[in-house]
């Protein structure tokens, strides 16, 4: 019997896995200059938390949440981060403990959408939320410290769109004029539009039907129902992400695809690499109300969200030079207690050894050691253990060398790192350069 992975959820491989370290890195520590610490939450909440937060009426709750009941209770496998990120914001009264907390994840999220490139039914998100500072200035900084991370990462064609969302006065009269816009057009949008419509027709605005996008040309703007203090803190970021030099583009079309928002908005994307229509490589925005929705004092909070398999799809493919290590070699029973030894000691000193312990010809274990990218080899032969020596190798120099055996640890690590040092590229900028 065989088994095949469920459709849409992917095995990343240890071959791939090097890119996805790179990019995890960066991210670390684009948003560890920030002062964010990382927060590990249970990838299964309570239903409830998911609809109460996102909303009932958004395509992730209504659609595409994997649900199931365990001991009477309806469990949600998290569709995102920023939920579960609140409701242990709450749960451990953290507003108590500190007047700003600022917190960052990295793990799986869960969402049955159609499979495509660069939309998948598991995939990784690596997220940060801040909470306790109304804004403006924190919007601007969390904005340019997105597209820092994302120019440092070398990703070109970057366009950083955002929009207002307004506060709860602003939404309601806003989608009172949407709702008699999109009723007046009813006949010409999608059937789930047509569905949703009295519901929640601010979802027909990211639609993705052609029908909705043509019938939403014309809808009113949300900028233009601002109230009084929503338009001071939108003019205030403006100006913040001027005096930074963040370029932006005001999207009016930008609502995102959840319930929570309030104010700023954010989507960074790029139609670089092989990211195809999936163009949007994170987003975000502010959630002013969602503390005190989830139980929780009155908290305002920002947050964002990148997904990293999007990420990689958009970034210039470059193969980073193997790690240097050691492979050793060792001819006939007698050389492999020896290379056993030696392979321990090299490890305890902090450098990788690997051991062909398979019994094969010289000639097979070099080939071998040549697949891995291995810089060293190190050989015991018949003639080697007569003389009690080593023949190390070094496969990019083309040279070799006996070593008395009992050095043999200290003189891979001196080559190891020496090797190292050659090939290291200057550090880093702080903006999070992959490293
Ligand atoms: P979101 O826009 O739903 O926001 O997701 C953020 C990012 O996750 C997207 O821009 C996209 O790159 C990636 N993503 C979403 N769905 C998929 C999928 N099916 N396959 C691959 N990648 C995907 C949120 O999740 C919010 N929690 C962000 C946030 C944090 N807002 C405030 N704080």
């Amino acid at each position: 019997m065989r088994f095949r992975a469920v459709k849409g959820m992917n095995d990343i491989l240890p071959d791939e896995m090097e890119r996805w370290h790179r990019l995890e890195g960066a991210f670390r520590r684009a948003v560890g200059l920030h002062g964010y610490q990382e927060a590990r939450v249970p990838v299964v909440e309570p239903t409830g938390l998911f609809v109460r937060s996102i909303g009932e009426t958004t395509d992730v709750v209504d659609k595409e949440m994997y649900t199931f009941e365990r001991h009477s209770e309806s469990l949600t496998l998290r569709p995102e981060g920023t939920a579960g990120t609140v409701r242990a914001y709450v749960e451990h009264a953290i507003h108590a403990r500190e007047p700003v907390t600022r917190w960052y994840y990295i793990g799986p999220m869960f969402r049955a959408e159609r499979p495509q490139r660069g939309r998948y039914r598991q995939f990784y998100q690596a997220g940060c939320e801040l909470f306790g500072d109304p804004g403006p200035t924190a919007d601007a900084e969390m904005i340019d410290m997105l597209h820092g991370l994302f120019r440092g990462l070398g990703i070109p064609e970057l366009c950083v769109a955002i929009n207002s969302m307004g506060g709860p006065e602003t939404r309601t009269r806003y989608q009172a004029e949407l709702l008699e816009y999109f009723r007046a057009r009813a006949s010409s949008l999608s059937e789930h539009a047509r569905g949703r419509l009295e519901a929640n027709p601010l979802r027909i605005l990211d639609s993705k039907d052609p029908r909705d996008i043509q019938a939403s040309e014309e809808a009113p703007r949300l900028v233009d129902y601002l109230t009084h203090e929503d338009r001071d803190h939108w003019d205030n970021l403006l100006q913040a992400l001027g005096s930074l030099g963040v370029p932006y583009q005001v999207d009016p079309r930008l609502v995102r695809g959840l319930d929570y928002y309030t104010r700023t908005l954010f989507e960074v994307r790029s139609d670089f690499g092989q990211v195809g229509s999936q163009n949007a490589l994170g987003g975000g925005g502010r959630y002013d109300g969602l503390v005190a929705e989830l139980g929780g004092p009155s908290v305002p909070a920002i947050g964002f969200a990148l997904g990293l398999e999007r990420i990689l799809l958009a970034l210039p493919e470059k193969r980073p030079d193997p790690e240097p290590f050691c492979f050793l070699a060792p001819v006939g029973p007698a050389a492999q207690k020896t290379a056993l030894r030696l392979a321990r000691e090299i490890r305890r000193l902090g450098q990788r050894a690997e051991l062909d312990g398979r019994g094969r010809s010289l000639k097979a274990m070099l080939r071998r050691a040549d697949a891995l990218g291995a810089r060293l080899v190190a050989v015991i032969g018949d003639a080697e253990l007569d003389r009690d020596v080593v023949a190390i190798k070094d496969l990019a120099l083309h040279a070799q060398q006996e070593v008395p055996t009992a050095n043999v640890p200290a003189h891979v690590v001196q080559k190891l790192s020496l090797a190292r040092a050659e090939s290291r590229p200057p550090p880093p900028p702080p903006s999070g350069e992959l490293g």
